[in-house]
């Protein structure tokens, strides 16, 4: 894990997403209270932790790093610097239609507690749906060394 640089998140946002957002917007939101990010060479994850809830605000891999692991170890990291922070559930909201992402959290033991219609705009102008995933986070982990 390195240092939070918005110019490099924005850089590996940008490899990951359709729609980037700019270093200043990683810079504004990293100023936030109980933003956090865990950031690697090829990719990271944010998150906003809210007393005892945490969101994973965005988690990105750039194409030629994936399939390796490294987004599912970002989400396991990300659930333990949440519990550390004294979260004691994570959600997120996904596209209906992010096959990989899906099946990223559903295999990180996320399960569906809602959706909401038409809540990205796509390029093209349709809309997708997104799916609201909550997983529990065990309180042990506030104990357990980052893998
Ligand atoms: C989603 C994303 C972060 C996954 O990163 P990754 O490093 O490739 O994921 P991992 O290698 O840790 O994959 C973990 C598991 O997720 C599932 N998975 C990941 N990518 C998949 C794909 N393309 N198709 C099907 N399942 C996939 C698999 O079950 C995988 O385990 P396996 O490789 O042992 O089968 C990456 O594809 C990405 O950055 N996508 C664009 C940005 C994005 O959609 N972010 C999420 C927004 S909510």
């Amino acid at each position: 894990m390195t240092a939070s640089d918005p110019v490099a998140l924005a850089a590996l946002h940008a490899q990951a997403f359709a729609a980037p957002w700019s270093a200043r917007e990683f810079a504004d939101l990293l100023s936030q209270p109980g933003v956090l990010a865990i950031q690697e060479p090829d990719g990271f994850i944010l998150i906003r932790v809210v007393l005892d809830e945490a969101e994973i605000l965005t988690l990105a891999v750039i194409p030629t790093a994936r399939r390796l692991g490294l987004g599912r170890r970002l989400v396991e990291e990300g659930a333990v610097v949440a519990t550390q922070a004294g979260a004691a559930r994570l959600f997120l909201e996904v596209a209906e239609d992010n096959t990989p992402a899906r099946a990223l959290y559903d295999r990180a033991g996320f399960r569906q507690i809602g959706r909401r219609k038409a809540y990205y705009t796509q390029a093209d102008g349709s809309r997708t749906d997104a799916v609201v995933m909550s997983r529990d986070l065990c309180v042990d982990q506030a104990n357990v060394p980052l893998p």
